[in-house]
């Protein structure tokens, strides 16, 4: 085993149902400097209830992110630049993520440019982020992504045809609040989809050449999980398995770092279909069946178990230039797809290799 990177994890969390209740004291802890509060919550939570529950007060700063698509640069920059307007120079007390990861994951890519200068893309890729963001606090209201744990910020950048996070320690949350009662209204086959998300991290990870033990021991107990959740003898969405789902992702997320096949396949489906990541995921997993045997087998399992369904066709007709698109939107990923395949993987992994693949979904 090769030497680690010197690793940072999230310093704080509180996990159970009522954990919600505790974000207000949290919050007023960072409160000394006088700056607001920047909460970026998921546009699903604009009409309902629990933002009845928000701790905000007068002069803090509430936007609802737009989860509709995957999060893209443009739009980071445009939330960032409206958030530092009405700041009017004065940094935020602290900055609250609530919702699933994407809108996890743009808290903290704004966080980063509200104490860093220029655009998104310029920090898009590994160790460029300078300075460090303003304290982050991350509530996460539906479980899988590992975006509440990770160290990066996962942006689609259509222009540079990549998927790509801002990787760095300034990205990570500074505290948890981790409430399994926040994702008891989560459709079922979203719970399904994002709770696999944590199941592909860490196979790809377990499979792959770039390995660390202590990820690799979180990579199996988060898979164990998984297979209880979803092969279990309870409910997927029991209230225990909620729990336990909230506890995968947050050991499986520590993993998210060192992904395989399944992410870059998944990346472009996102790029050229606009496809949610853990749809996208489900999807690329379908069809890699002679890389990842057991885990395809499990996956197929899980799926049926689960009843939930993959209609098949999704890139059964589409033009020259999609085809074109989804190769390089897959082949741009080198990292992980060298870690699953070696240096050898542009040639292991063609065009019209791919493209049968993209084909059979
Ligand atoms: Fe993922």
């Amino acid at each position: 085993m090769s030497l680690t990177r010197n690793t940072k994890n999230v310093p704080y969390y509180i996990l159970g149902a009522g954990a919600f209740a505790r974000l207000g004291d949290f919050i007023d802890e960072r409160r000394h400097g006088g700056g607001a509060a920047l909460f970026c919550v998921d546009h699903y939570f604009q009409d309902k209830e629990a933002l009845r529950d928000l701790p905000a007060k007068d002069g803090d700063i509430v936007v609802f992110v737009d989860t509709s698509k995957e999060p893209a640069v443009e739009y980071v920059d445009a939330l960032s630049d409206g958030v530092k307007a009405r700041l009017q120079g004065r940094p935020p007390c602290c900055v609250v993520g609530m919702g699933g990861g994407a809108t996890l994951d743009v808290a903290k890519a704004v966080a980063n440019l509200l104490s860093n200068p220029g655009k998104a893309e310029e920090y898009q890729g590994w160790e460029l982020v300078k300075n460090p963001a303003p304290y982050k606090i991350g509530v996460p209201t539906l479980s899988g992504t590992g975006a509440e744990c990770s160290r990066t910020c996962v942006l689609t950048n259509e222009k540079r045809k990549l998927k790509l996070g801002m990787n760095s320690d300034y990205t990570v949350y500074d505290q948890l609040v981790l409430d399994p009662s926040l994702t008891v209204s989560v459709p079922r086959d979203q719970f399904f989809f994002t709770g696999m998300d944590t199941y592909m991290h860490c196979f790809e990870s377990l499979r792959g050449a770039y390995r660390n033990v202590i990820v690799d021991r979180l990579s199996l107990c988060a898979m164990d999980m998984c297979r209880d959740i979803f092969l279990g003898q309870e409910d997927m969405m029991s209230e225990a398995n909620r729990e336990n789902m909230m506890v995968a992702s947050y050991l499986g997320g520590m993993a998210a770092g060192n992904t395989g096949l399944v992410h870059p396949l998944s990346a472009g489906l996102s790029i050229v279909l606009h496809l949610p990541h853990g749809r996208a995921n489900c999807y690329a997993l379908s069809v890699l069946g002679d890389f990842y045997p057991e885990e395809h087998a499990a996956f197929t399992q899980m799926l049926a178990k689960n009843r939930i369904s993959l209609p098949k066709g999704i890139c059964a007709n589409l033009s020259e230039e999609q085809y074109d698109a989804l190769h390089q939107g897959t082949i741009v990923h080198e990292k992980p797809l060298s870690n699953a395949l070696g240096p050898d993987f542009k040639n292991i992994l063609g065009k019209e290799r791919l493209t049968s693949m993209f084909k059979a979904m």
